[in-house]
């Protein structure tokens, strides 16, 4: 009788946490919000929310995580994303996208992929959950889409960008396991 009550006030208690974050993500739907850096951790950077963010010099100087965003965009989304997130007819402009979608809702997509089957269609989101060209830059790959998205970044390749540091390249490598 008691475990049973536990049980399914233990119930309530998971469907409020489910829907919780859905209410707040619908308050913030309309932008990822405020991307300015407010702090630095060895040459990555991160909004108030603890999110990444990029950090874009008047100069045009780019942060790391930006310029290696570019590139592993291109390497790994441009296929179908089209070059610079703007979308191709196979699947959509990303940039567009991250104006709706936060952090944890981009990784989860990423992560575990999505199908679009029906009406004809037969599109499907492939998951990279265990691709390591993708997971260990796919805070960088989100920073780059964002600057993007805010129109903080323009289509070029990032002509000027900070240099990585040791803390970036060991992440790196320890993530890729070498
Ligand atoms: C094989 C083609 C393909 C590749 C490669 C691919 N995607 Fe996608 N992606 C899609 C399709 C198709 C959709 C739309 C799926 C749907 O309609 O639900 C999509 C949807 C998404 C979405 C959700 C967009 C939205 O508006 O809801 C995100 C985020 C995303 N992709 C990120 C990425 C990233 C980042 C990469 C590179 C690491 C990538 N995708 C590589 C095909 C691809």
């Amino acid at each position: 009788m008691f475990s049973k009550l536990s049980l399914m006030r233990t119930g309530a208690v998971a469907l409020c946490m489910a829907l919780a974050p859905l209410s707040v993500s619908a308050q913030t739907l309309s932008k990822q919000g405020d991307p300015t850096p407010v702090k630095d951790e060895d040459g990555k950077y991160f909004d108030k929310s603890g999110a990444p963010t990029y950090n874009i010099k008047p100069d045009g100087t780019v942060d790391w995580a930006t310029y290696s965003g570019y590139r592993r965009y291109h390497a790994e989304c441009h296929v179908c994303h089209g070059p610079d997130g703007m979308g191709s007819t196979y699947a959509p402009a990303l940039i567009d996208s991250l104006k709706t979608m936060d952090y944890d809702h981009f990784q989860e997509v990423v992560v575990g992929g999505r199908q679009n089957v029906g009406g004809g269609n037969e599109k499907v989101m492939p998951s990279f959950g265990l691709n390591k060209n993708v997971m260990c830059y796919l805070d960088d790959i989100y920073v780059y889409l964002r600057a993007r998205s805010d129109d903080a970044l323009g289509r070029a390749r990032p002509a000027k960008r900070e240099d990585k540091t040791p803390v970036i390249t060991a992440t790196e490598k320890a993530c890729l396991g070498e």
